[in-house]
């Protein structure tokens, strides 16, 4: 049996072409790869961009739902137009928001704001993108072992969601034996209430695409993927004029920018793995890592887009300048901030910053602030109580929350807390990609719970959440199913009155 179809990864671009669920086309894809139509069916059902195409789409993530997106959806169902509710669409600093056929805003609320120029800081989204490509000299004149000093020294953590130590996946993907390797960005950026990534790739492309080709020269790669969320068209725009104006400085260094489809679980590494080799999103059981067992079967480094565009500076300024940079942790992060903030956006601040402190570079509170979610939908809610504890990677998983990607949301005390667990635990069934059943089923259940509680009062509804959780963290094959549960376990913690029933 042939190990991998050449073809196959050219069966997601095809199916868009042809107009992905309409009638015939799967046979098509399926005569011009020679992958069989069943499978094709299978891949193109999983997507939702391939299986619902040509449709405006609302967003029904957690920050629109605030700022009153329904009525953007009533508005639609009022013309008679075709329209997809979608949990998220990666815009919550602009709330509330609506996309057409071709992923471009239509509707939307304020441009989100940004951190002004300041050199100093290594990402900098406010000042102007470099093209020099003066760290990538640098780092060609280095020693690779001092490089890898000046990495491991610099505490840089995955800014992903997981906060893994860089510097020991970059060492693991060189030392694998001799042979093909490869560099996959991740830019699927899906949770609610995260668009830092969004926002590197359209003011600064140039940072990731550097930390990028360093990446693939340190670990001996010779072709680079960037997998980029299908609903950013404008990061997919600034990042093709920058690539082409990178080129004379890549060395043959072959970047192909391949775009996702709809589907959140494939900011999930191994999912994204599977999704560019043209199948449907679904995690793998690891181990294998991807360190050693990625794209195509090969060792591949996969890392975040603020994690590479934070190795520019490190190579220029040197790992201890970026750990300083940090209050609790080592360096600078972008935090996301939407909801009831007065200037929503992405800031750059020292990682272990507060809520209180990254509110306060937003302009202040909108409201009497009442609950926040840290980390986006993961992250579960928190009371503020914890406002002055520091957003960090260890710092919020001892409160029982985590950073994850830092999407920053708050609450006010205008916003019930069943209806917030709703929307997110509406979410987690969307995108639960259905191969466990703990995962499948509990997100549906918890959902329905939460459901069956608003519309009676009746706290029976929620008698089974902890049980549900329980099976669906030591059940699922990845972080989706283990931490679907938190927004209702959390809130129902922090806010007991508001689940007491009538
Ligand atoms: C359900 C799920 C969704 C994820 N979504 C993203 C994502 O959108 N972007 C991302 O960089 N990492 C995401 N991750 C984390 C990746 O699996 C992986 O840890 C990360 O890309 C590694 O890069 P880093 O080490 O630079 O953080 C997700 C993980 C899970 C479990
Ligand atoms: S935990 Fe959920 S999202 Fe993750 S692999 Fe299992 S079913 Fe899919």
């Amino acid at each position: 049996m042939q190990k991998h179809n050449a073809n196959r990864p050219a069966v997601m671009d095809l199916l868009e072409h042809h107009g992905g669920l309409a009638p015939g086309v799967s046979a098509k894809v399926s005569e011009e790869t020679g992958v069989p139509e069943a499978d094709i069916y299978g891949v193109v059902s999983f997507y939702t961009l391939l299986a619902k195409p040509g449709v405006a789409r609302v967003c029904q993530g957690i920050s629109c739902a605030m700022a009153g997106s329904d009525a953007l959806a009533d508005a639609l169902q009022a013309k008679g137009e075709p329209y997809e509710k979608v949990s998220c669409l990666g815009y919550c600093d602009q709330a509330p928001v609506q996309i057409d056929k071709d992923m471009e805003l239509t509707k939307h609320g304020p441009r989100g704001s940004i951190t002004p120029d300041d050199p100093a800081l290594p990402i900098n989204l406010g000042g102007q993108d470099d093209a020099s490509y003066s760290a990538l000299k640098a780092f060609e004149g280095m020693d690779p072992d001092a490089f890898l000093d000046q990495l491991q020294g610099s505490g840089l953590q995955g800014r992903g969601g997981a906060g893994f130590p860089a510097w020991i996946k970059w060492k693991a993907v060189r030392n694998e034996p001799i042979g093909t390797r490869y560099v996959v960005v991740n830019a699927d950026e899906g949770e609610p209430g995260t668009f830092k990534d969004r926002e590197t790739m359209l003011r600064r492309p140039h940072r990731l695409i550097e930390g990028l080709a360093i990446a693939c020269k340190y670990v001996g790669a010779t072709t680079a993927y960037i997998y980029l969320r299908g609903e950013f068209p404008a990061p997919r725009r600034a990042l093709e004029l920058a690539l082409a104006k990178a080129r004379p400085h890549l060395g043959g260094l072959d970047i192909r920018l391949t775009m996702g489809h709809g589907a959140y679980i494939c900011g999930e590494e191994t999912a994204l793995l599977e999704a560019i080799e043209g199948k449907r999103g679904m995690p793998r059981l690891k181990p294998p890592y991807p360190t050693q067992v990625g794209l195509f079967g090969e060792p591949t480094l996969i890392n975040n887009v603020e994690t590479l565009a934070c190795v520019p500076e490190i190579v220029l300024r040197g790992g201890d300048w970026f750990k300083n940079l940090g209050k609790t942790e080592a360096g600078s992060k972008l935090y996301c901030i939407s909801g009831h903030v007065e200037k929503a956006g992405v800031y750059e601040l020292p990682l272990g910053a507060t809520l209180n402190e990254l509110v306060q570079a937003a302009g202040g509170y909108v409201g009497t602030p009442k609950a926040f979610s840290p980390g986006g939908a993961s992250s579960g809610f928190l009371p503020m109580e914890h406002a002055d504890t520091p957003l960090d990677f260890k710092g919020l998983t001892k409160v029982g929350s985590m950073l994850g990607s830092a999407g920053v949301v708050v609450l006010n005390d205008t916003v019930d807390m069943a209806a917030a667990v709703r929307w997110q635990q509406i979410f987690f069934e969307d995108e639960s990609c259905g191969q466990c059943a703990p995962c499948r089923i509990g997100c549906r259940m918890q959902r329905q719970a939460i459901d069956a509680f608003i519309e009676s009062g009746d706290v029976a509804s929620l008698e089974h959440t902890e049980d549900l959780h329980w099976e669906m963290e030591e059940g699922s094959i990845c972080g989706l199913g283990m931490v679907a549960s938190l927004p209702l376990l959390t809130a129902q913690k922090h806010f007991p009155s508001e689940f007491e029933g009538s």
